[in-house]
């Protein structure tokens, strides 16, 4: 298998005091609940429905209204940062994947520990659960590149959840491997989902890499 390099040991103590002192630590990043989308001028709510004349209101119910979904796991802050930028964009509700046990926040300690999970494809409990996963139609599905694939919480996440008939929409940050063919792990994790085109971000750059962020939403037309 060709795999680009990332770095594991050499310099991950640098990294990881960097990491710490930028304070991308997962407790204080990581949201516990479905966070509610921002008002969406876009988007018709019932508040805005009893404003509008009867005209307008016609031209408005017959458009469905797709209601998106942001899930995400993050353990150092770069994909929370990533899917901030999403909802940003789209006005959807997030939701951060956590697990019951965190993973360490030492590099190497987490390094190892992921490298046993990923390889028994070991689907760690979660802490935390999306109360309606039906009503959402479009769901976006992060994830940082461990070990060349979904970190182990979102590999429960597409376990745990019957997505089918549902939209997915992958993105990943990493350190080399980008998107590291998770679009296809999620099609086999949920074949009755159609999954688009994915989006890979190199680390901590999703801020400087909003214009991307920006034309991949336009492509995906969401
Ligand atoms: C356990 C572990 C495994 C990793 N494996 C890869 C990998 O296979 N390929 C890669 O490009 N980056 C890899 N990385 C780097 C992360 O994908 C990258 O730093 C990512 O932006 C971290 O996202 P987060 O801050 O949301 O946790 C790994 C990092 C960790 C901690």
């Amino acid at each position: 298998m060709k795999r680009r390099k990332f770095i594991v040991g050499a310099g991950a103590g640098l990294a990881a005091l960097m990491l710490g002192g930028c304070g991308f630590l997962p407790k204080d990043n990581a949201q516990q609940n479905v966070a509610p989308a921002e008002k969406d001028s876009n988007k018709l709510t019932a508040e805005d429905s009893n404003i509008q004349t009867s005209e307008e209101n016609n031209t408005q119910t017959s458009e469905k209204e797709k209601k998106i979904l942001i899930a995400y796991f993050s353990h150092t802050g770069h994909t929370n940062t990533f899917a901030e930028i999403i909802q940003k964009e789209v006005g959807s509700d997030l939701f951060a994947i956590e697990p019951q046990d965190a993973y360490p926040i030492d590099h190497d300690t987490v390094v190892q520990q992921a490298r046993g999970e990923v390889d028994s494809q070991y689907k760690p409990k979660l802490s935390n659960q999306i109360p309606d996963i039906r009503s959402y139609d479009i769901i976006f599905i992060g994830t940082p590149i461990w070990w060349y694939s979904v970190a182990p919480p979102v590999r429960t996440f597409l376990t745990d959840y019957d997505l089918a008939d549902k939209t997915i929409i992958p993105f990943s940050t990493h350190k080399g491997s980008g998107l590291s063919g998770i679009d296809k792990t999620m099609q086999e994790l949920q074949p009755k989902t159609k999954v688009l085109e994915g989006l890979a971000i190199w680390d901590d750059q999703a801020k400087d890499k909003q214009a991307d962020i920006v034309s991949w939403l336009q492509r995906l037309n969401v």
